[in-house]
């Protein structure tokens, strides 16, 4: 393996289609007082936000008018820079707003938006060439769990979003069982550091030893300030994906704050 240095933890809020701009901007002016009060050291852990599409901008210029170090992210992009595609979202546009992070790939939009691994691969091609980082998420549904155990589901549709992703290439995955979000039910800590450590060799059959050492792996499904704690110890658990729980202030201060609350 090549040194590099260790992998600074991810906690990312997914909020989903949740919050107008003013909510969104309320909210994290709470999360950061809370934060702050609380005598949060920024830099242990990366905080991300991922508001609504018309979130983002209010969410942008609070981020900068209060200097406040949280990087905002997008739920979702279009696989075109631009053009006659009504209602899509170029990641162009995204960057320009000041967005660092993309998601793709959720299982919300595999399922609802019918987002095949081609769609998904596309897109993630979309967000690399306008300089946004992929948060790649995969999980598999709780009949494939019966069927093929948790790796397999995973594995494929990670192997399918890295076609033609160059080895250099700045990437979060996020492994989150389908049948964990939003159920309450959560994958056991020794759950989710196999998936993680499968994935992570997947990184390092398709992009290489270094990439796969520096990428980070997140896990999410059910996160919340109580359970944070106990995957962040897994060796392949880099960080969380979360999505009811980081609606609250309070709840995802906690969670960002989890190797104070639980020592780690
Ligand atoms: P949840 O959602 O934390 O509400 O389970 C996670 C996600 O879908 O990203």
């Amino acid at each position: 393996m090549v040194a590099v240095a260790a992998r600074t933890p991810l906690i990312a809020g997914n909020w989903k289609m949740n919050l107008d701009h003013l909510q969104a901007v309320a909210l994290v002016q709470k999360l950061d007082w809370t934060l702050k009060d609380a005598g949060h050291e920024s830099g242990s852990v990366e905080v991300a936000v991922f508001p609504p599409f018309t979130d983002l901008r209010s969410v942008q210029t609070l981020l900068d008018a209060d200097k406040i170090a949280f990087a905002l992210g997008a739920q979702d992009l279009s696989t075109h820079d631009s053009g006659a595609y009504t209602g899509e979202v170029s990641g162009a546009f995204l960057k320009k707003l000041g967005a660092t992070y993309v998601i793709i790939g959720h299982s919300e939009r595999r399922e609802y938006h019918d987002e095949t691994d081609d769609v998904i691969a596309a897109k993630v091609q979309a967000a690399l060439k306008h300089g946004l980082v992929p948060v790649i998420c995969v999980g598999e549904t709780l009949e494939q769990l019966e069927e093929f155990g948790a790796s397999a589901v995973p594995v494929g549709q990670l192997k399918a979003a890295l076609q033609d992703v160059p080895a250099d290439a700045d990437i979060v995955v996020a492994y989150e069982p389908v049948w964990a979000i939003g159920t309450g039910k959560v994958a056991t800590p020794e759950q989710a550091q196999d998936v993680c450590a499968a994935l992570r060799a997947v990184i390092a059959d398709e992009l290489g030893a270094e990439a796969a050492e520096r990428t980070r792996i997140l896990y999410g499904g059910s996160v919340k300030s109580g359970n944070i704690a106990t995957y962040m110890r897994e060796p392949d658990v880099d960080g969380a994906l979360v999505g009811g729980a980081s609606l609250l202030a309070d709840e995802f201060a906690a969670i960002i704050r989890y190797q104070k609350h639980v020592g780690v």
